[in-house]
């Protein structure tokens, strides 16, 4: 068999970072991850050698590190990068934006840095349908135009994918994957999220619930121009996320010569309510779940959710999971981290 490529992960030991690496391993890529630890832990990474059985090089750098990524790229060949590295709530964006753009921004920029030097090519980078905005249409699909960011994280993640177009001049070959609402864990149960304090997002806010670290679920708003007035996402399975990263990695090879920027969406296509999700919750488990309705979040989107055409047709990717076993790998997941059965 033909040795399989050399991948970098940053931000390997992070959420989807570290379904990835799994799926990378599991491919039979040799993989090297790097992470900040800031927030995540070792114990993902050793969730990662126990699920696969397979040896990787762990580096606990932050990409900021000009340096330290210099070092790196000295010391290794790579033949492709993943980019997960990235701070991801929209609250905590609009509290401290300046560090959202350092970090976010920065951190591709010293990468990038790192990648002309060396002369690394293809890079798989972790963007978001917030550069959307809300849609004039959906299922939103790829050329619809960016509207203004609803956050200094959206506005970064469009940031990014602009400089990403400008790199394709001076060689360097870029899939950026706009992600919808990835939820669940891996099924094994040996790796998920790990939210830092309060949840902001909607999955780990009802595990949380479920679990009785939280009293309360509040859904924000039932009164939106959706079938049952609650918000409308595209909830996707986090392995089914991480494996489109290996058919783009392997679409970039596959490449023959010439520039490349192309954006691809990564979701499921269904929309789903919140209020549905919540049932389905209820429904794949078994736990009832305590849940108010509450005033709108200021700064969501009614709904959106993804037209999916073009990764399925261009990177030959299909989702596996469905929104009742995403739901119960994520209780697993949280059972899990409280040590329940
Ligand atoms: N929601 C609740 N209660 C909660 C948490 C969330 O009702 O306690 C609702 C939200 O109002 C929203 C839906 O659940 O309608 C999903 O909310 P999330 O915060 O889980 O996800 P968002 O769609 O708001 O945000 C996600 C990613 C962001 C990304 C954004 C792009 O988390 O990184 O999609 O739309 F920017």
């Amino acid at each position: 068999m033909k040795k399989k490529n050399h991948v970098l992960v940053t931000g390997g030991a992070g959420y989807i970072g570290a379904h990835t690496v799994v799926e990378l391993l599991n491919a039979g890529y040799e993989v090297t991850v790097i992470d900040s630890l800031e927030r995540s832990e070792l114990r993902i990474v050793e969730g990662i050698k126990s699920i696969t059985g397979k040896e990787f090089s762990f580096h606990k750098i932050d990409c900021l590190d000009a340096s330290a990524m210099k070092s790196l790229f000295e010391a290794n060949q790579f033949d492709s990068v993943i980019h997960f590295a990235a701070y991801k709530s929209v609250n905590e964006s609009v509290e401290k934006p300046l560090m959202y753009y350092q970090n976010n921004v920065g951190s591709l920029m010293t990468l990038l840095e790192a990648m002309k030097q060396y002369r690394v090519r293809d890079l798989i980078f972790s963007s978001s349908c917030t550069v959307y905005g809300q849609p004039d249409y959906i299922p939103v699909d790829e050329s619809a135009p960016f509207k203004k960011a609803e956050s200094p994280y959206g506005a970064s993640k469009q940031l990014c994918e602009h400089i990403l177009e400008d790199m394709a001049t001076v060689g360097i070959r870029v899939a950026s994957l706009r992600y919808f609402n990835p939820i669940g864990a891996h099924p094994s149960g040996l790796i998920g999220e790990l939210p830092i304090g309060v949840p902001n997002n909607l999955v780990p806010y009802v595990t949380q619930t479920a679990a009785g670290v939280r009293a309360q679920l509040t859904v924000f708003g039932n009164d939106y121009d959706t079938p049952d007035g609650s918000c409308v996402r595209d909830f996707i399975h986090v392995c089914d996320v991480a494996s489109a990263h290996v058919n783009a990695i392997q679409y970039l090879e596959d490449l023959k010569a010439g520039k490349v920027f192309e954006a691809f969406n990564l979701g499921t296509g269904k929309g789903v309510s919140v209020l549905e999700l919540v049932q389905k919750f209820i429904e794949a488990t078994g736990v009832n779940l305590n849940y108010k309705i509450g005033p709108r979040r200021p700064g969501d989107v009614e709904k959106v959710y993804a037209n999916p055409e073009k990764i399925v047709k261009s990177l030959g990717w299909n989702p596996q999971y469905d929104l009742g076993q995403s739901l119960k790998h994520a209780w697993q997941w949280e059972k899990k981290i409280h040590g329940l059965s």
